[in-house]
């Protein structure tokens, strides 16, 4: 079967997300700044519902797993036992003629984007050099090589240094995870794609710590899970695949990664990975640190490094698929609309309260019912223009519910409910409306 991205390009994304307040570009009043963005009033609840509804599949509902909130900026010898001083880095190229940088195995694209060099010759690159993605600073007033610290360019070592730390202070018995949710930082060479791509981005991490020998189980589980989440979220089934990876693409601490791929409007990228990564990270900080980094096994008195499978999941790559996935043009009615098919768990705003008239007390109605709302959920309040441009509003901001106070409510207590994606419109008594609201949650 030949599946199609939902959208061929971009651009409609980019478009709604600056027109609805989802993403801006950052500094935008300045010029903006290359590869950096700015979340508006949408982007920001959408970006948060995601990561609560990761947070409460991968570590509130299991009784295995538990959260850390580790610090960007770690010691530096963190960054030398975990080998990204030496091994982080990424081919870079250089035109000769225009200074004009591109990651090596991106080429092909930066030529598309840039297809000629100064005078309309061709690009000249010359041999690639190793180029490190870390982005240094300095710790303090001095800036030498004493004080020099990285941004972490992953969370998962936040986690590693903190393995004796989460053992000491809790229950926890093998297998079990770690998770941690927070920014990371890349100097990547070649950014493009709205946040498919940044030198600043969040990622979505858990290091799952299990017996030598059982990787395989939980590595295969971990990808079933992995994938169950994004279905489960209501994401096209057939844009979703998994690729597992080469022996040379593999990464320094890798001893097999599978990506879970979405066909984005640039074609089949990877989402999110999936790595095997034995006991690497837990053996160079024992050797960094000098301290064993072992689990005691308090009933058969074994002692051992555990082996570690870990799915990592872009934050804010995964906002872009969301709403990549959930777009959709329709004509209802003779009249166009755009629509976003938001889950209502990810929805910003789950509700969206309009009174028909501004008099017979409908207005103060509809207040009555949006302050009952907003203590159970996200829910916004229009009285402005037609109700179908307030329907128009609410579909691109990808809203799943629509209730209009009428002449009747103020009679009976019903109000009309109006479904974002069959457009069915039914009344229900406000009380039902607030059910509905505890079901979806916040
Ligand atoms: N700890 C393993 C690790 O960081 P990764 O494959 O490099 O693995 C995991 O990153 C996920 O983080 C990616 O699948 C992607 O979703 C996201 N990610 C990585 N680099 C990114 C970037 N420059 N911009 C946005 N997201 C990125």
């Amino acid at each position: 079967m030949s599946v199609t991205a939902n959208i061929s390009s971009l651009e409609p994304i980019v478009s709604l997300a600056k027109r609805r307040g989802f993403i801006f570009q950052s500094s935008e009043i300045y010029g903006g700044l290359a590869s950096c963005y700015d979340y508006g009033p949408l982007g920001v609840e959408l970006k948060r519902n995601i990561k609560n509804a990761w947070w409460n599949y991968m570590v509130t509902s299991r009784d295995n797993v538990v959260g850390i909130d580790a610090s960007i900026i770690m010691h530096p010898k963190v960054w030398e036992s975990s080998g990204h001083v030496q091994s982080f880095t990424d081919p870079l190229v250089e035109c000769a003629g225009c200074g004009l940088r591109a990651r090596q195995d991106h080429l092909e694209d930066t030529i598309k984007a840039n297809p000629k060099c100064k005078e309309g010759k061709q690009h000249s690159f010359g041999s690639p050099r190793m180029f490190n993605l870390m982005f240094k600073t300095h710790l303090g007033a001095v800036e030498d090589s004493s004080t020099q610290v990285y941004l972490r360019p992953e969370t998962a070592q936040g986690i590693f240094v903190n393995f004796m730390n989460v053992t000491d202070s809790t229950r926890v018995k093998i297998p079990f995870g770690i998770a941690q949710q927070g920014k990371s930082f890349r100097n990547e060479i070649t950014t493009r794609n709205s946040i498919f791509r940044t030198c600043e981005f969040e990622q979505m991490e858990m290091e799952f710590f299990c017996k030598p020998g059982t990787d395989d189980e939980w590595f295969s589980y971990w990808k079933q899970e992995r994938m169950n989440w994004f279905y489960e979220l209501g994401v096209t089934k057939e844009r979703l695949r998994f690729r597992d990876h080469d022996k040379d693409e593999l990464a320094h601490y890798s001893k097999a990664c599978t990506d879970v791929e979405y066909l984005f409007p640039f074609g089949w990228s990877e989402l999110e990975g999936i790595a095997c990564r034995g006991n690497y990270d837990l053996t160079q900080h024992s050797q960094g640190s000098g301290k064993k980094l072992l689990w005691r096994d308090q009933v058969t008195n074994e002692s051992y490094l555990p082996h570690v499978v870990e799915p990592a999941l872009g934050t804010d790559r995964s906002l872009l698929m969301f709403l990549i996935d959930a777009y959709a043009e329709e004509v209802v009615e003779e009249n166009p609309r755009t629509v976003l098919r938001l889950h209502p768990k990810l929805a910003p705003c789950k509700f969206a309260i309009f009174p028909l008239m501004k008099k017979d007390g409908q207005p103060e109605r509809a207040e009555a019912i949006y302050k009952d709302l907003r203590k159970i959920t996200a829910a916004t309040f229009d009285d402005s223009g037609s109700i179908g441009k307030r329907y128009r509003r609410q579909d691109e901001a990808g809203t799943p519910y629509c209730i209009t106070i009428d002449h009747q409510t103020m009679e009976d207590q019903t109000v009309t409910i109006r479904d974002r994606d069959t457009l069915e419109q039914k009344r229900i008594t406000a009380n039902e409306v607030l059910d509905l609201a505890r079901s979806i949650g916040n």
